[in-house]
Parts: C-alpha cells; structure tokens; sequence
C-alpha cells in the first residue's frame, strides 16, 4: 500500500478502486440530507451484529443473490477481513489445518499465519481449485482441516472465475467431511459481461445441505476500502460464536459508515454505481490487454479475466517476479510480486497487475517500462545459461 500510494509511482499493484472513481458526490448529499437524529446516531456506538437497517437492506441485496437469509444469520464486520479474522479465531488453534488455494489472498494468509495455523495449500487452474489435488490432500492428512478458504468469484490475485461444474465438484469433495467451506465473495458484482452474472452464483445459494458454508463479502470494492465495512453470512450457531469474538474485537463497527453504506443502498444507488464501475474497469482491463498484447514478449502469458481487478501474469519457470520487480520499482513501476500469494513464499513465476486503481493514460507507459524490463531479464537469463 505504501508503494501503490507513491505519487509519482506506476502503480499496478493496488487492488483497489482508483480515488477518482468514488462516489463522493452521492455520499455528500447522502450525509446532507440525513435527519438530525441519524446524524447524532452516526457517532453512537451500535449493536454488535450491525446497524438494523443496514442489515435489512443486506438481506435484500444478499436475496437477490439467491441466498438463504432467513435460515442464516448476518454479522456486519469492520471490512471482510474482519470477518475472516472472527471466523479463524472461532474455528481454529494454534497447529490446527487451514486449506487455502495457491495463490491465495494474503491478507487471509496473514489471519491464517497469526492465529498459528498450519496452511496447506492446493493448486488452483484457469477452472477453479483442482479437485483430484484437493481430494488427495484431504484424504493424506493425518487431522482433519478446520476449513477450507477460497475466493471463487474473480480470484485475487488469478483473476480467474470458478466454473459451475468445479463450484460444484468442490461441494462434493467437502460433502461429509465436516470440513467447513469460507466462501470469501469480495469481486462478485464486478463482472464485465451482464450474461456472465450466473457464473457468479455463490456455493452458499446452492442448496447444499451437508457442507457448513460461511460466506463473506465486502463493500470495499464496490463502494470504498475506506468505509471498512464487510459482513459474514452463516448459519445461527456459528453467528451467535461470532458476535461474540466481534464484540471483545472491536464492540461494533463504525456506525457511521453503515449508516451512510445503508442509505446507498436503501436509495437504490448501488445499482446504477456499480453499472458506471463495471464499464471503468472492463475498458481498463481492455487498454492492459491490449499494450500487453503489443508490448510482452512472447514468452510471457496471462489470463483474459472476465471481472474483477486482476491480471495474472505468468513469467518462464526460471525468471523471478521478484527480480523484475527490484528493476521496475527503481523505474517507478510497481506490481505485486508472485511470491506474496504463495503460502510458503517461494513460488515466484507469476506477477500481478491490478487495472483497478490505473489512470488509463498511464497503462501504456507502465506496459512498455515492464514489458522492456522483462525482456531485459531474460536476455540476462539466457546469456548466464
Ligand atoms: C479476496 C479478498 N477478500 C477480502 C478482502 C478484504 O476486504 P476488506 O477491505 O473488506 O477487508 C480483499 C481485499 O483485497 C480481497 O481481495
């Protein structure tokens, strides 16, 4: 974060919604037009599980989703890392298994690691997580895993999406083994293409009665990473756990932010918000596509996502992400390394761009500084061998 916020820095590496994309104007008049009374309430503290109103709106939005509101509870917490936190702390002691994907979110990785547990991760392809690879971990460790993290819509940091068939294949894996499902849904609503929108489809809506699954999503990339606001969605006994470990974390989160985060919904301006966000990040996506197309050499190849941030970038077995990162940030171009989303910090073949936070005319500059560096390492690499 320290890096992506250098000013005169080529950030390719904040996963995160650009500045000039927020909605301050409809949060100003949002603010402006509260009643006294909510206003006041807005310094208040609140109820630990959330803001009332603010969950019923939740349950509309999460509805619409296909999800099962009635039969399960939701805790608002302060950003869904929040809540992955709460969740490790109910379920898991120190040594105790956590499955993850590899690459994996490392914010999660990092709940993971502080709580003492013992990651095993599994690969994931262009599908979703590999399902023999899984099956076979399961079945040769000798405890059974707490749970199993995956973030199935618009991978952080793949960018790819989960199949139906491999969503559902990982269901079946799980089915009876008591090992619970943390769904982890931040990216679902930006997808680029209207008639892709059902691929989105959580596990959690599927219907599946023998998993546990805990799903959780964000506002941090559809509204704001500053409004530190996120939710979990699980069933009433796993709630109750929770609300309290919340409350010993942090009493409740801001209401102030759920109060404001409420109206955007309550008003219906999420909607028309995320329609302007999906076609800012989809002609993104398109200007990275397109100057790595033209620039990259040939050795180089990624994924075309269909949504969220991210593109993932896959350098030949013996380049370092890490080595082409140390040339490019010295020319003010940075990206996030492969090695950061590997559990065991070694697997370095991979980079990530994130389009998200670029000013449009700087994707070529930072294509062409990358691309030029890349092609520099490996003309090093092959006159060493
Ligand atoms: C997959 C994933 N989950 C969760 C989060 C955390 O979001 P929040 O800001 O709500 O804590 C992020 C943020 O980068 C993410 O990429």
């Amino acid at each position: 974060m320290k890096q992506a916020s250098g000013k005169s820095l080529i950030s390719f590496a904040g996963g995160m919604p650009n500045n000039d994309l927020f909605p301050v104007k409809q949060i100003d008049e949002i603010y402006n037009s509260l009643p006294e009374n909510i206003k006041k309430l807005c310094f208040q503290y609140g109820p630990t599980s959330g803001y009332p109103p603010l969950i019923k709106s939740l349950e509309n939005y999460l509805k619409n989703k296909g999800l099962d509101v009635d039969d399960n509870r939701i805790l608002i917490t302060t950003g869904s890392l929040q809540a992955i936190s709460i969740i490790t702390q109910e379920f898991v002691n120190e040594g105790d298994i956590i499955l993850t994907e590899n690459p994996c979110f490392v914010g999660a990785l990092s709940v993971f690691e502080t709580y003492g547990a013992e990651v095993h991760s599994i690969p994931i392809d262009k599908d979703g997580i590999d399902i023999e690879a899984l099956k076979s971990k399961i079945e040769t460790l000798d405890r059974k895993p707490k749970f199993l993290y995956v973030t199935p819509n618009y991978h952080n940091p793949a960018g790819i999406i989960y199949t139906p068939e491999r969503k559902k294949e990982l269901l079946k894996v799980l089915s009876g083994t008591g090992i619970i499902l943390l769904e982890d849904d931040a990216y679902s609503d930006l997808y680029f293409n209207e008639d892709e929108k059902h691929l989105t489809k959580a596990m959690k809506s599927f219907g599946v009665k023998d998993v546990e699954i805990i799903y959780t999503g964000s506002f941090s990339k559809i509204l704001g990473p500053g409004f530190r606001l996120g939710y979990m969605l699980s069933s009433k006994e796993i709630f109750a756990k929770a609300e309290s470990v919340k409350q010993a974390l942090d009493a409740c989160t801001s209401n102030f932010m759920q109060i404001l985060a409420n109206e955007f919904l309550a008003q219906q301006k999420l909607e028309p918000y995320l329609a302007f966000l999906r076609g800012e990040y989809l002609e993104r996506k398109n200007l990275l596509q397109k100057h790595l197309k033209t620039y990259m050499p040939k050795e180089i190849t990624w994924n075309e996502p269909k949504g969220g941030f991210y593109i993932w970038l896959k350098l030949p077995p013996h380049i370092k992400s890490t080595d082409i990162f140390k040339e490019t940030v010295a020319k003010g171009v940075v990206f996030v390394t492969g090695r950061t989303f590997d559990p065991s910090s070694k697997k370095d073949d991979r980079l990530r761009l994130s389009f998200s936070n670029m000013h449009k005319e700087q994707i070529e500059k930072g294509v062409i500084i990358l691309s030029e560096t890349i092609k520099k390492v490996l003309e090093n690499s092959k006159i060493a061998l």
